[in-house]
């Protein structure tokens, strides 16, 4: 390696403890596609030289291939050998690299521009101190340069350094330099950007880029390496207040049970009183275990085992805080979204919600506006799609831990999964708790469901008919009613198509409405088996997600789906009310099975093939179920 350091080859363990000292600066840099960045951080290692000899021999062969009069250095070179990798397939999300000087360590997060930017901005800013935005200085700020400042600043990144770069190609003219920065600053301000550093550089020909340049002498300031090397970062997240999610219980024998995570922010000292949340019960930390000590304190970045002094009831997922300065526990709460999936956000639609260790299912319950990055309006919006951000309240199925985003990064932050697909759709930022979820209790009432269903001498059960239009849900439906009726059962049919002249008269067919329009009818079934009745729900309910989170409101046994399965083209032959034809017409649209999708059920509790069996026939199987 052509490390300029004569310690390494001198003395080892004194180079080793030297970089062990400096401190270390996490940067992200943002840019468009050909604003130089890869010629930035390629030079940042270069002149760092931290680069293998090998490597580097590499580049300058390949660059005198590429400009053979000149024979010209490509730095980017080192740094694209990725976007080949990226060529053959190969995702590169994020890329770190390592670098340092004589003053600084650093590790520089580098994203990728593709169209999936929001996804690596996130991953890349939650690690990052500080942003370097590249500007090229013939295009000035443009659109692109607004979503990510936007972004930086709302992942809570406080510095960013304007690096005006390929100032060699407009001859370095001041007026050009002043009026981007002027341009940037006015844009700035308004998403709470302060601390801006803005800086000409020429990332191709070395300008003021680790030493002064001389072309620039209307730039008083350092170089961006200067800079970089000098920027205070604090050490904020040890100042803090404590704040542990708990990975696991550590017990390997009797008489030591210890709570193991790594420290998020804060630091813990033995004696300190924690607090267990949620359950809010406090405790004093007898020990503080590491894997080769028992330190007397340790602080955000390290990986501990707590021993507290008194007995407590804690497991994963519970997160050990400063008693006297506990985080919020709610299961409402209002939060920024960032979405990062092509298929949109669909408030009432069940999501899995991760928070440090925490896990729960959780659903936006109001989608408050969307946010223009461009403009900063706020705007009404029924779902958000990819790289969108929106501005929504979510309720989750279990009180969660939490700080705001803007106190905390690490416990005030959150991912959303689907459930189905695995794939991680969108990151939170926490604003705050809502309240009213405080004031909101379950009122204890003395006639329960047991005695209500016992009353009318039946197992209340939902029957949950999922199908095509036109499949026959509400034909089988009804004969199924009248039996149970003639055995003297008290029922009720909730139809789609009856439902949606009153409560869901104000929703129509597109994804978030049926959504919605399932959620309502799922707590109103609900309502009804809490009631004592048997009842029948007919609706197409296309969609696995909401059929999944409707058998969640019910016990054990209570919820049976019954998938009233008939092929499409039948459905459309049979076309009882003329829908199908409309449809195909472009009369209709969204029509189920048309130009909207129909998820089948994967594991129904019954499978009624209507092409094999009457109307009769399946309603007497459907009675049978209910044994
Ligand atoms: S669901 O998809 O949201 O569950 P729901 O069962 O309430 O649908 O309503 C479906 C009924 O609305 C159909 O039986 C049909 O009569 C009528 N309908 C009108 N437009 C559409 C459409 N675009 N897609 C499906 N059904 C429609």
């Amino acid at each position: 390696m052509s490390h300029k350091s004569s310690l390494i080859a001198a003395d080892i363990e004194e180079y080793l403890k030297a970089q062990e000292q400096k401190s270390l600066l996490r940067f992200m840099t943002c840019g468009s596609v050909d604003d130089g960045k890869s010629t930035l951080i390629g030079r940042l290692l270069y002149e760092s030289k931290l680069v293998f000899a090998d490597h580097l021999l590499a580049i300058e062969a390949e660059s005198k291939k590429r400009n053979p009069q000149t024979g010209e250095l490509d730095l980017s070179l080192l740094v694209d050998g990725l976007a080949a990798e990226r060529e053959q397939g190969i995702t590169i999300d994020v890329a770190y690299r390592f670098f340092s000087t004589e003053r600084r360590k650093f590790i520089v997060a580098d994203t990728p521009g593709h169209e999936q930017y929001t996804r690596n901005m996130v991953t890349a800013a939650s690690n990052s101190e500080l942003a370097i935005l590249l500007i090229d200085a013939r295009k000035g700020v443009l659109t692109q340069t607004r979503r990510h400042s936007y972004l930086v600043s709302l992942l809570g990144i406080r510095r960013v350094v304007l690096a005006v770069n390929k100032m060699d190609a407009v001859d370095f003219h001041p007026e050009i330099f002043a009026e981007i920065v002027r341009d940037y600053r006015e844009f700035a301000q308004r998403i709470g950007l302060t601390d801006v550093v803005a800086i000409p550089i020429s990332a191709l020909k070395g300008d003021n880029v680790t030493a002064k340049s001389d072309r620039t002498p209307y730039y008083q300031g350092p170089s961006l390496m200067e800079y970089l090397e000098a920027v205070e970062v604090q050490q904020e997240l040890s100042q803090l207040p404590f704040r542990m999610p708990v990975q696991w219980v550590n017990r390997p024998h009797q008489d030591f049970r210890g709570f193991s995570g790594l420290i998020a922010s804060g630091t813990i000292e033995r004696g300190s009183q924690v607090r267990v949340m949620p359950s809010g019960v406090t405790a004093q930390v007898k020990a503080i275990v590491t894997y080769d000590r028992e330190p007397s304190s340790a602080c955000a970045g390290q990986s501990v085992t707590l021993q507290l002094a008194q007995e407590v009831d804690v497991s994963r997922g519970d997160m050990l805080v400063a008693a006297a300065s506990p985080p919020c526990t709610a299961d409402q709460l209002q939060a920024t979204l960032i979405w990062m999936h092509e298929e949109p956000l669909l408030p009432g639609r069940p999501y899995l919600l991760k928070l440090g260790t925490q896990v729960a299912t959780a659903t936006v319950t109001s989608l408050r506006y969307k946010v223009n990055v461009n403009t900063l309006e706020h705007v009404a919006a029924r779902t958000v799609g990819l790289n969108e951000i929106a501005v929504c309240n979510i309720g989750s199925d279990r009180p969660l831990t939490f700080d705001s985003y803007q106190e905390n990064r690490d416990t005030g932050g959150f991912i959303l999964i689907d459930r189905l697909s695995n794939n991680t759709v969108g990151a939170g930022l926490i604003h705050f708790a809502l309240r009213r979820a405080d004031n909101i209790h379950w009122q204890a009432l003395d006639v329960n469901r047991e005695s209500r269903a016992a009353q009318k001498g039946q197992q209340p059960r939902c029957l949950w008919f999922t199908g095509l239009s036109g499949s026959g849900k509400s034909t089988i439906a009804n004969l199924v009613e009248k039996r149970l009726f003639a055995l003297g059962q008290h029922t009720y049919i909730l139809d789609g198509d009856n439902v949606r002249h009153g409560l869901n008269k104000d929703l129509g067919f597109t994804d978030a409405d049926r959504v919605e329009n399932i959620r309502r009818v799922a707590e109103v079934a609900r309502l009804m088996v809490d009631a004592g009745l048997i009842v029948l729900v007919s609706f197409i309910s296309p969609f696995r997600s909401e059929r999944t989170l409707a058998r969640g409101l019910f016990a054990k046994g209570e919820f049976l789906e019954i998938y009233v399965d008939t092929p499409l083209a039948e459905a459309e032959r049979r076309d009882p009310k003329g829908l199908y034809k409309k449809a195909r017409a472009n009369q209709i649209k969204n029509f189920t099975g048309i130009d909207s999708p129909y998820e089948p059920p994967e594991s129904p509790e019954l499978h009624l093939d209507t092409t094999k069996l009457s109307a009769e026939a399946a309603a007497q199987r459907v009675v049978e179920l209910l044994g």
